[in-house]
């Protein structure tokens, strides 16, 4: 038996470096899977990358905007019938630079897209599955959302809103049968980084990697697939008896 087996995923940031990882293991272990990214072209690629058959479809949203949202959660019934396992996912890193020198504007992006965004996607999705008795919800959160770090403060406020909506939701939800857990990875090797690298030191991507990997006790960035087996795992019956918890995946920062 697979362990998503029959089970409908819908996943957002679904064309990312992450997201679309998540899906490929979702789709190996047996899940349909509705992929929602803002980026067309992206959900287009990830799409035929991934194959999938009658097991996967696109959503066109921005994850900040309610009527996207509803509609990207409508998808998901039309074409599965319910939703079991909700990625809660999508998110930017916003620009590098000290509080007194940050963007407001940007500082309105971030916290739109990484807190409202994952705020309104469990709006959305939870119903479903309280009407169901079941579920599992996972947010994407940060070692960003658990511990501080200098020149990224929109991210890190908007992370730990993620870590404070994970443990809000998950009291409500257990009352219906439904699971909500968050993951905090250390740096992971995707575009995001490479992003977060030329702004911590421009000019010198590569050197800004290798220091922040010797602050790594195991040495290196995480990859996308080490997100996904742990959020598989939260996503199966395998952690029936998880939720409001908050899974670090750092290669061991959090020891320090
Ligand atoms: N890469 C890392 O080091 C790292 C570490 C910890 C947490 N995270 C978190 O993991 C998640 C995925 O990041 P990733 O590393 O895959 O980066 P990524 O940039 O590859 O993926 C993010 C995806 O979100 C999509 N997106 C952005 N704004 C959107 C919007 N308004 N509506 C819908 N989709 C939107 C992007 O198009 C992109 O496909 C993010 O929440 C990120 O904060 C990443």
């Amino acid at each position: 038996m697979k362990r998503l087996q029959d089970k409908v995923a819908v996943i957002t940031g679904g064309s990312g470096g992450i997201g679309k990882k998540v899906a490929e293991r979702f789709l190996e272990e047996g899940a349909s899977v509705l992929l929602v990214d803002i980026d067309q072209q992206g959900l287009d690629a990830t799409r035929d990358a991934l194959g999938g058959g009658g097991r996967i479809a696109v959503a066109r949203a921005d994850v900040s905007k309610e009527e996207d949202v509803a509609a990207y959660v409508k998808s998901a019934i039309d074409a599965f019938g319910r939703i079991d396992v909700f990625f809660n996912n999508a998110g930017i890193e916003g620009k590098v630079a000290p509080l007194e020198q940050q963007d407001t504007a940007m500082f309105d992006k971030v916290i739109a897209i990484n807190v409202r965004g994952a705020f309104l996607g469990m709006k959305h999705v939870l119903p479903h599955m309280y009407k169901a008795g079941a579920g599992s919800v996972i947010n994407t959160s940060s070692v960003a959302g658990l511990d501080g770090s200098p020149d990224v403060l929109p991210y890190i406020t908007s992370k730990h809103a993620v870590t404070g909506m994970t443990k809000a939701a998950a009291i409500e939800a257990a009352r219906h049968g439904v699971r909500v857990n968050s993951v905090h990875p250390s740096p992971v090797n995707t575009r995001m980084m490479r992003s977060l690298e030329a702004g911590f030191a421009p000019g010198h991507a590569e050197q800004a990697k290798a220091q922040m990997e010797k602050a790594i006790p195991l040495g290196r960035y995480g990859e996308s697939a080490d997100i996904a087996n742990l959020v598989l795992f939260l996503a199966s019956d395998e952690s029936s008896f998880i939720t409001g918890a908050q899974y670090r995946i750092d290669g061991g920062m959090g020891a320090m």
